[in-house]
């Protein structure tokens, strides 16, 4: 054996701590640090030098902890239906702008009727059961919405979920809430004090942690239940109403919430609304809302959904919860766009049945006491260091501070001064005339903007490279082998040939850095919607870059399209901003970075290193508009503008508000005017309503 007596010592001890910590962030903090591929291959080389060295194993050996190590992890299932979640109302204005956009949407009167269902909001975890031919074949639960974690032997275990159905359809996937009950929860958190295992902070935690047990004996014993209240995958519907459909699950004997009711109108919304909060801390269980959803189903699927939530429904949130607690101090921390963010340190205080430590000041004139439009808050009263603040937290929200006392507030305390450098790398941090946020305008050359994009680079709806997560990328930050994305591709080439500098690392052996180069060359190849995520543009998240990634079709067309856009003016610039969903920011922040020369350097060096996929068209294998780009004018009279556009869109087709030679096809209605002179001149095809309608098969 090459490795010598006290190298081996030395070893097994950083790997005994190692190990711990990675156990301790998997089983008690439900938040691995480290991949489960890295946390194998630490134990293998654990064990290997204790094979050599049998004197020198330690009494903490990591191969004597029992049912610590995950052994594997669960399968992943990729959703026949998409697992969606809810846009948010936090008031009566909200719920009116629902009801309203729906009434628009579907270009009914105000005065029509239009019912709704409403239903406690349980915060719990989504879970989907499949049935075929009545019996429970795969439970999974949400993950990103489109592919969970397969939990089925779990799901198996809660007394609440059948196993078998009667009368059901063959494919019947029912969706509901895995709970547990506020007794049951302080059962079980005295019980784990007992036998001194893990508490749960929450009832909500509690069922995640059970649910997600690789051990489904452990499941068992944990008092779980389940409300369903929703369905994906179906060979028939359930009924013709959502109120009716949950009737026909109860039925089938899913457990289903009692406090559902049927409203006719949106006062009545609003006074079921205020019911259930009445009784909110007698249900049993934790809810942290209400839920509206649109009863007529043929209405719902007119209205369809965006990109993660559908348009038919809404959660009415409950206000926030209010606790008290000291500021000891204001950090800032500098973001990938290089925004410094003041956070408040706090004393620990419990809000809501949560230890809360930090919260957000957002900028600096939240700190003195004003809003983005230059108003008063809190009474226009500063926040100082030694404040006595007042905590809220909604829902799984940031925690923010709502209020300060100034009778509180020490003598000594001063005004707090934000910084106008950046703590992290001395550049000038400006702020742009218009823009609430001061900047370090370091760009690249500061090490945190710079950490903070390579993070988000790797992060799980990006790159998600295995191994490679915060830590890695701080390490290999700060010792210069990568500065930006593309560097990443270039590390085994760099420092791995014959993994001699990677493998003599501190934290990595030859096994680890095999699998982190196996890992980086499985994602050379990935999802333009990824790619675009993953390069961390401001105002462009997940469902932004998707809908580029769809509307473009394929990176060389986007990059051929952003290459030409001039911001406000020009074709491919309409065209952005045509995209339902992307606004002028966005557009504008997407535009900025492909003509800003170090950026779209850093992107085009990434991108040689790929082979990029363009995204699945949405079953539109039949559809007869699918890529065509298509225009609505004039009044139309059998559906809105924007179901039009809603519904074309979901053929594959592009709409644009403006006719131009790019134009296939005008659909104009009565009155149409200019646009439809255009497309004459133009020799586009035009045709009517009607027209439209037997085209795309709705005639
Ligand atoms: S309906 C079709 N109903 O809230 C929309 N969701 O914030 C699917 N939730 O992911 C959701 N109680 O986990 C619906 N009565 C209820 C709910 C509920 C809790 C959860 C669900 C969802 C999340 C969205």
């Amino acid at each position: 054996m090459s490795v010598d007596r006290r190298a081996a010592e030395k070893r097994l001890a950083e790997l005994a701590k190692l190990l711990a910590e990675a156990n301790i962030a998997y089983h008690r903090e439900d938040t691995p640090q480290i991949s489960d591929a890295f946390y194998d291959a630490l134990k293998r080389e654990n064990a290997a030098l204790e094979d050599a060295f049998p004197d020198l194993k330690r009494t903490d050996s990591p191969t004597d902890q029992v049912g610590a190590a995950p052994s594997e992890t669960f399968s992943k299932v990729t959703h026949a239906k998409r697992m969606l979640s809810l846009g948010n109302a936090f008031d009566a204005e909200d719920v009116a702008d629902f009801v309203k956009f729906i009434r628009n949407f579907l270009g009914l009167d105000a005065d029509a009727p239009l019912a709704f269902t409403a239903e406690p909001k349980i915060d719990g975890l989504s879970l989907s059961l499949r049935y075929e031919n009545g019996e429970l074949v795969q439970a999974a639960t949400r993950g990103d919405g489109e592919t969970g974690e397969n939990v089925t032997a779990n799901a198996r275990m809660i007394a609440d979920i059948p196993q078998s159905l009667i009368g059901a359809p063959d494919i019947l996937e029912v969706r509901g809430e895995v709970y547990m009950s506020a007794e049951d929860f302080q059962a079980l958190n005295a019980r784990q004090n007992q036998i001194g295992g893990k508490s749960f902070a929450n009832p909500r935690n509690a069922a995640a942690g059970s649910l997600r047990q690789l051990d489904s004996e452990i499941t068992k014993s944990r008092p779980l239940k389940f409300f369903a209240y929703a369905w994906g995958d179906l060979s028939e519907p359930l009924a013709d109403t959502q109120m009716g459909a949950i009737g026909r699950l109860k039925s089938l004997k899913f457990q289903t919430n009692d406090r559902t009711k049927l409203c006719q109108n949106e006062a009545e919304l609003l006074t079921h609304y205020a019911s259930i909060e009445q009784d909110r801390a007698d249900l049993g269980y934790d809810i942290d809302g209400v839920v509206y959803k649109l009863n007529d189903l043929a209405l719902q699927a007119r209205l369809g959904m965006r990109s993660t939530t559908p348009r038919w429904a809404i959660a009415h949130k409950f206000p926030a919860e209010l606790a008290w607690t000291w500021l000891e101090a204001i950090d800032i921390q500098v973001g990938r766009t290089g925004a410094l963010s003041p956070v408040a340190r706090l004393k620990p205080v419990t809000v809501g049945g949560v230890v809360v430590s930090n919260a957000t000041l957002h900028n600096e004139d939240y700190i003195i006491g004003r809003d983005s439009k230059g108003e008063e808050i809190r009474g226009g009263k500063d926040i100082r260091i030694g404040d006595w603040v007042q905590v809220y937290r909604a829902g799984d929200v940031i925690p923010k501070i709502a209020d300060i006392d100034l009778a509180k507030r020490p003598k000594d305390a001063e005004k707090y001064a934000f910084p106008t450098t950046c703590p992290e790398c001395g550049s000038d941090a400006v702020r742009e005339p218009g823009d609430a946020v001061r900047r370090c305008t370091g760009g690249l050359i500061c090490p945190a903007q710079a950490i903070e994009k390579l993070k988000h680079f790797v992060s799980r709806g990006a790159f998600d490279i295995e191994g490679l997560g915060a830590k890695q990328v701080e390490q290999f930050h700060s010792d210069g082998w990568i500065a930006e994305p593309a560097d990443i591709f270039e590390l085994e080439e760099r420092y791995g040939r014959g993994l001699q500098q990677l493998k003599n690392r501190e934290g990595w052996g030859q096994k680890s850095a095999n699998n982190l180069f196996a890992a980086i060359n499985e994602k050379r190849q990935i999802s333009m919607a990824r790619v675009i995520f993953a390069l961390g543009i401001r105002h462009v998240g997940e469902a932004g870059a998707k809908l580029l990634a769809q509307h473009y079709g394929g990176w060389a067309e986007m990059e051929t399209a952003l290459t030409a856009a001039v911001i406000g003016d020009s074709a491919e610039w309409d065209d952005l901003l045509g995209i339902d969903g992307v606004g002028a920011v966005m557009a504008a922040s997407v535009v900025n970075v492909f003509h800003q020369p170090r950026e779209r350097a850093s992107i085009d060096r990434l991108v040689a290193h790929l082979q990029i996929e363009a995204p699945a068209k949405t079953d539109t294998s039949n559809s007869p508009v699918a890529g065509k780009t298509v225009v609505f004018t004039g009044s139309l009279e059998k559906m809105t503008r924007a179901e039009a556009k809603a519904r074309a869109e979901g053929l594959g087709a592009k709409v644009s508000g403006s006719v131009s030679a790019k134009t296939d096809l005008l659909v104009a209605g009565p009155g149409a005017g200019s646009k439809a002179k255009k497309a004459a001149d133009l020799g586009i095809e035009t045709i009517d309503e009607d027209g439209w309608l037997a085209l795309i098969g709705d005639g």
